[in-house]
């Protein structure tokens, strides 16, 4: 992630709000309305105590009265109003926000997001997207609520004696900009620190929750417990340290809003006796300047969220920037299936852009770090193609390389002899079935979990696929046969349940090119047969590339390629 500068992140930030800034502007305006109605209710208190003293404002009680509740009930609409309007921009913002979110993570998958912390991520989409609403709602319109607003107050004091207009200049700059700026950098990274603190004990409790049968097994518990505690406790203990400090923010405030009430009373008693300002102009700027410090203390607070937003903002903004490993391609051409070729492929998992930093280090590096080195395998139609090799040197990665989800760092992967680089990605997927190692299951029923393959499959295609799969009797016999509930990630099934299932949803996909990554390893022998059977049967006019430790699935490979640590004999 690249490091943005603070004004950076917010610009950009800002410049999200462009599609609303209709509403920005009504929420700006409606605001500065509702706290000059607010401001000028004592105000006119002092007009009336003006007319009780027998002095002449030009206002009658009758007019005092009418003004007063009218700018009671406008205070409250204005109010209302912005509120309103602001949370109407927020919201829409960030749902345009979790969007384009959702899109930069689809893009990323699945190459960016393997080896990235779970709890981090979650905490991306769910707490960081949430606190822009902050800035949103709650920063970019006080701002320009407060410089509106306080203009007028300071020209409204002016009026009775420029120096008085300065002096109110100089409180609200005082409260609405020095103390802020102040307190952000007092609060420095707790925002920051707190948030990664956080994303760090959900990831820890979900690992906890998958885990738990490791953890019992070996009596684990006792230290996986203390773990969680002793992130708890950190975190409460920044947690409480920025409440401090947001605490005694507040109490700054309020003195320095007395001691600029003291400064102002001084500045009119100097000019009253000077005979510079009447009574009038002693009585109403004290009580204006008394009753306008709303919109500037908005403002203070803002030091101590201004930083998280930040912090937030810049994570949300980089997960959009990020250069995925591979684009989607849609401007490349569609072919037919004819033969899958791997050509001369060098590979490894060191990421381009780290390779273009520190170019000369990491090239040689990454060389040393090669999992696969010029490494050729050829898929011809209606055949079985195996794939044998010790654990770790490279099968799995050899299938996702068909399947684009990485780049080659060298050679080229074909199909139909076209470089898959120059094919579309819709192309691509509706041509390979993919059954991973790992089959992941949905919290759903069999049925859909099946029916992901091809979404418009028809029962009895769903049936089929299963059959071949060797799963279909197993399926009747649950309670609710294709409809019952599989848990979270099929957690309710056994492994070798859950691999005939992804079998299932691969012949159910029926793309005349099968990579199949350990499809029976751990099956017994009677369903691995059944399973044979099928594959043998389908490979009539499809091809097969499959991954496998068992010499009896490799029997049905009509060529069997050895794999050595990256390289194919
Ligand atoms: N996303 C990744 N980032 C970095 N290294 C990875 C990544 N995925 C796999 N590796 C590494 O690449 C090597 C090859 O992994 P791969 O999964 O292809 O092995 P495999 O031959 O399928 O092994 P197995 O038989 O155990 O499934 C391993 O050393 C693994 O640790
Ligand atoms: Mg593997």
């Amino acid at each position: 992630m690249k490091k943005q500068s603070k004004i950076g992140i917010l610009f950009r930030m800002l410049k999200l709000v462009k599609p609303l800034t209709g509403f920005m502007l009504m929420a700006i305006i409606f605001g500065t309305l509702g706290f000059l109605a607010a401001e000028f209710i004592p105000i006119l208190g002092g007009y009336a105590i003006l007319e009780g003293l027998g002095m002449d404002t030009g206002l009658t009680w009758k007019m005092i009265v009418i003004l007063l509740l009218a700018l009671a009930i406008l205070r409250a609409i204005f109010r209302f109003a912005e509120q309103r309007t602001n949370h109407y921009i927020a919201f829409t913002l960030l749902a345009i926000i979790r969007d384009k979110v959702f899109g930069a993570l689809r893009k990323l998958c699945p190459a960016k997001l393997e080896g990235r912390d779970k709890g981090d991520l979650i905490a991306l989409i769910t707490s960081d997207v949430e606190l822009l609403e902050v800035f949103y709602a709650h920063t970019i319109s006080p701002i320009c609520i407060a410089v509106v607003a306080e203009t007028i107050m300071c020209l409204f004091i002016g009026s009775f004696h420029p120096l008085l207009g300065l002096v109110a200049l100089g409180a609200f700059l005082l409260v609405g900009v020095v103390l802020p700026v102040i307190i952000s950098k007092r609060s420095g990274d707790t925002g920051e620190e707190i948030r990664k603190q956080s994303a760090e004990l959900s990831a820890h409790m979900l690992e906890s929750i998958r885990g738990i049968d490791d953890t019992l097994q070996y009596s684990f518990g006792k230290k996986r417990l203390g773990e969680i505690s002793e992130k708890t406790e950190d975190l409460s203990k920044r947690q409480s340290a920025l409440s401090n400090l947001t605490g005694t923010n507040l109490a700054i405030a309020n003195v320095l809003i007395l001691l600029s009430d003291i400064v102002m009373l001084a500045v009119c008693m100097f000019l009253y006796q000077s005979g510079q300002i009447e009574f009038d102009g002693f009585l109403i700027p004290m009580i204006a300047l008394m009753s306008s410090f709303g919109p500037v203390t908005a403002l203070s607070a803002l030091g101590t969220t201004l930083q998280n937003t930040v912090v937030s903002g810049a994570r949300v903004l980089a997960i959009m920037d990020e250069i995925p490993e591979t684009e989607d391609i849609t401007d490349g051409v569609n072919v037919t299936f004819t033969r899958a070729t791997a050509e001369n492929v060098t590979f490894n998992y060191g990421g381009e852009n780290e390779k273009s930093v520190e170019k000369n280090d990491k090239s040689v590096a990454a060389e040393r770090n090669n999992i696969l080195t010029d490494v050729s395998v050829a898929v011809e139609r209606n055949k079985i193609v195996g794939i044998v090799g010790k654990s770790g040197c490279g099968k799995s990665t050899l299938l996702k390389l068909f399947m684009r989800f990485w780049k080659v760092k060298d050679g080229s992967i074909k199909i139909s002899d076209t470089d898959i680089e120059n094919i579309n990605t819709d192309s691509l997927r509706d041509m390979e079935s993919y059954m991973t190692q790992e089959t992941h299951l949905f919290k759903d029923t069999v049925a859909n979990n099946i029916r992901i393959a091809k979404l418009d499959a028809t029962d009895e295609e769903v049936v089929e696929a299963c059959k071949k799969a060797s799963i279909h009797e197993f399926i009747m016999s649950l309670p609710k046969g294709y409809e019952t509930e599989v848990g979270e990630l099929g957690s309710t099934l056994s492994g070798g349940e859950r691999q005939r299932i992804g079998l299932a949803r691969a012949f159910l996909h029926d793309a005349p090119f099968m990579l199949l990554d350990e499809p029976t390893s751990n099956l017994d022998s009677l369903n691995e047969a059944v399973i044979l059977k099928s594959l043998k049967a389908e490979s009539k006019d499809k091809s097969v590339l499959l991954v496998s430790h068992r010499q009896s699935t490799l029997r049905v490979a009509d060529d069997i390629y050895e794999m050595e640590v990256g390289r194919i004999s």
